[in-house]
């Protein structure tokens, strides 16, 4: 059944979708991949178009999958689909360029993440609703981290207590994302870092480990687990 958004929520997604999962090892772009028989973009779509305050959803997809994308996702919820660039950061700054007039927060969401609850789409954006510019979902560091030089000597040890796994979705008010984007020199692997680049303060929201990014194959090993028994 496809999804209906909220025509009176505040919240635009861009959901970046155009990598093409070299880490996962060869095949289809990762986020046309399956996971338990449907695409990880599909199973991402449909927990975001859950969330209650969700007004639009944009996709970046593969350049070269941009109609199959829209065939795939109109029966999971109304999406715009844009075709994403080289990198994440040009993925995302497409997508952003495509929402329209109305939401004044924006989230940013990995299509990787595709078993991410509804909740903490809703979370996310209720921080950023209560006013912080700039907000992220986080899980504590759980190994012990060492810096090493490029022969792998150890430099030294980080300490654990003030380091903080990211995840997405990251939320921004609409403004501040623009300007993020518009001001951005090399790519970075999250938005929040563009934020900060401004000065803007952004803030940690707890995150769920359900949002684990499909990265590695163990992780689709896992997430494929994870929805054995119920996520
Ligand atoms: N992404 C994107 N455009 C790119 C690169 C990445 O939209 N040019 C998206 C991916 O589709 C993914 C998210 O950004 O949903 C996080 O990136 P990552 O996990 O690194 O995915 P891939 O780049 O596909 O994987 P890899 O780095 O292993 O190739
Ligand atoms: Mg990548």
């Amino acid at each position: 059944m496809t999804a209906q958004l909220n025509p009176r929520g505040d919240v635009a997604v861009l959901v970046p979708a155009a990598g093409a999962g070299v880490r996962l090892g060869p095949g289809a772009p990762k986020a046309l991949r399956p996971l338990a028989g449907e695409p990880l973009l599909v199973h991402a779509v449909r927990r975001i178009a859950a969330a209650p305050s969700v007004h639009t959803i944009v996709v970046a997809a593969p350049a070269a999958d941009v109609e199959s994308v829209r065939l795939m996702l109109a029966p999971v919820a109304p999406v715009t689909v844009v075709p994403g660039g080289a990198e994440r950061q040009a993925s995302v700054a497409a997508a952003l360029a495509a929402v329209p007039a109305g939401p004044e927060i924006v989230l940013v969401h990995d299509a990787a993440r595709a078993l991410t609850p509804p909740e903490l789409v809703e979370s996310v954006a209720a921080a950023v609703r209560g006013g912080h510019d700039g907000v992220i979902p986080v899980l504590p560091v759980v190994d012990t981290v060492k810096e090493v030089d490029a022969g792998e000597r150890v430099l030294g040890t980080v300490d654990r207590a003030a380091l903080r796994a990211v995840q997405t979705p990251q939320g921004f008010r609409r403004s501040v994302l623009t300007t993020a984007h518009e001001a951005a020199g090399d790519p970075l692997t999250d938005d929040a870092g563009l934020v900060e680049k401004l000065g803007v303060p952004v803030v940690c929201v707890p995150g769920s480990e359900l949002a684990l990014k499909i990265t590695r194959p163990f992780d689709l090993a896992l997430a494929e687990h994870l929805l054995a028994t119920g996520a």
